[in-house]
């Protein structure tokens, strides 16, 4: 990515996607054109703080070394997104790369409008944002107070679009629109709401809105609905495995099949967005990392938020969940690997990739405090768990620090990756859980890779090239 020095901030993420400085939050429409990814992002380009948000840009030729190419949607003044680009997605309108977003304007309390922006030329540098929304506002009747992040969808050979929403009574839904015509909207229900009984054994009764809902379909027919659960503040993610109904009457709804839960087990990770990529027939999906610093620190580094490592989603044959980090990630690995023996000690480099397969009980130390504190995970084979240990490392915000504990299959052994990249840490246990969380590192910790227990291997890579400073 491009300007900003980042060679002394040993906790500022060098391969995964952000802006050269200052904010961002939502990945937003992941996209592929003239042979890149292309992926669009929450921005405020003047300070580390979200407000006055725009569209950042970034794009790929492989999904692991990204170029930054600055903004991309701004807000129009005495336009109906005057006070921010918020969050939405990218289509091929009919061979128009077109940006769906929510519009906010100044009085807008949660509600936004549903505003569309064309490419003007093939590498999506330029857009053109048309002054008039394409819907003006939720839906009558619904007492909708929540309502923002289109995301546009194919069932049946028609084009549909969610939209995340809430309601004046505390209920958090989907609504979803008939939009095969980009340009000529018509509401077509409600895909499922808070009162959902699946839905509340999936997301929990905490949300009073749903933000940024996704839908994709697996390779083997199964479609996943994923929300951002608010509840006036950003929550936490959650999934939920189904299928779609069409109604007589021309109404969707999402049909629970019974898997559902966390989408994301660490504390830091909120917001994602998914690219159903016909040409490699997989569903990618993208999340926020948020700082767990207090903002002080923030603001002293000069930027905030970071996305994760593209994530392949899919579903066991139970409906739950199937992730695992995107394989393009392995061409950042250095040619020759490490490795640590059960019993001694490494250093670790700032960005790594690192392969764990245990047939017994293990336990890796991954960084250590002055007071001799250590940042551990640990794999038990036999109940099929890995615990994250960073107690030591405190996040700054309500939901804490305690240690983590991810479910996977019990079985003979057991593999975790571990991504780490500056304070950005995403944990694979097995092909089922993930955690992503941010820690950060103090200038007297010392970050090197112990291992202990009796059968297991550890390789792990330095991630190269860095991104220029
Ligand atoms: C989720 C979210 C979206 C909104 C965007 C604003 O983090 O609150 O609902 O569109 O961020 O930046």
């Amino acid at each position: 990515m491009s300007s900003v020095s980042r060679s002394t901030d040993v906790n500022c993420p060098r391969f995964r996607v952000r802006p050269p400085a200052n904010w961002m939050n939502d990945p937003n429409g992941p996209f592929r054109w003239g042979g890149r990814y292309h992926l669009f992002y929450q921005h405020n380009p003047d300070a580390p703080v979200h407000a006055n948000v725009h569209w950042g840009h970034a794009s790929s030729p492989d999904l692991a070394h990204w170029d930054d190419h600055g903004i991309a949607l701004r807000p129009t003044p005495d336009g109906p997104d005057e006070a921010g680009c918020w969050s939405g997605c990218v289509v091929d309108d009919g061979g128009v790369p077109t940006a769906v977003y929510s519009g906010i304007d100044h009085n807008h309390q949660g509600l936004s409008t549903i505003c569309l922006a064309v490419a003007e030329d093939d590498d999506l540098r330029t857009w053109k944002q048309l002054p008039v929304p394409v819907v003006a506002g939720p839906p009558p009747g619904l007492d909708v107070t929540m309502f923002r992040d289109p995301f546009v969808f194919r069932h049946a050979g028609r084009r549909w679009a969610l939209m995340g929403a809430g309601h004046a009574d505390g209920t958090p839904s989907v609504l979803v629109y008939d939009c095969e015509d980009l340009y000529d909207w018509r509401f077509a229900g409600v895909l499922l709401d808070g009162r959902d009984a699946a839905a509340v054994r999936a997301f929990g009764s905490r949300s009073i809105g749903w933000e940024c809902p996704q839908l994709w379909e697996t390779p083997g027919g199964d479609r996943v609905l994923a929300v951002a659960l608010w509840d006036g503040d950003p929550l936490s993610t959650a999934y939920l495995t189904g299928r779609l109904i069409q109604l007589q009457e021309g109404e969707l709804r999402f049909a629970a099949g019974g898997a559902g839960g966390p989408l994301d087990l660490g504390r830091d990770f909120y917001a994602p967005s998914v690219l159903q990529d016909t040409e490699s027939g997989r569903a990618l999906l993208w999340g926020w990392s948020w700082e767990s610093r207090p903002p002080e620190e923030a603001a002293r580094a000069g930027w905030s938020g970071v996305l994760t490592a593209p994530r392949v989603m899919d579903t066991h044959e139970d409906g739950t969940l199937r992730v695992v980090p995107a394989p393009e990630l392995e061409l950042l690995r250095a040619a020759v690997p490490f490795t640590a023996a059960p019993g001694s000690h490494r250093p670790l480099p700032l960005a790594y990739d690192l392969l764990v397969t245990a047939r017994s009980a293990a336990t890796l130390s991954l960084l250590r405090a002055a007071s001799g504190a250590e940042l551990t995970v640990r794999l038990d084979p036999v109940s099929g768990t890995v615990t994250l240990d960073r107690t030591a490392w405190p996040r700054d915000r309500p939901d804490g620090s305690a240690p983590l504990v991810l479910p996977t299959t019990p079985g003979e052994t057991l593999t975790v990756r571990i991504l780490v990249d500056g304070s950005l840490l995403e944990l694979f246990a097995g092909d089922r859980t993930t955690a992503t969380e941010r820690v950060y590192q103090r200038a007297d910790d010392t970050a090197e890779l112990a291992v202990s227990g009796t059968d297991v291997e550890v390789t792990g890579w330095e991630l190269v090239p860095p991104n220029p400073a």
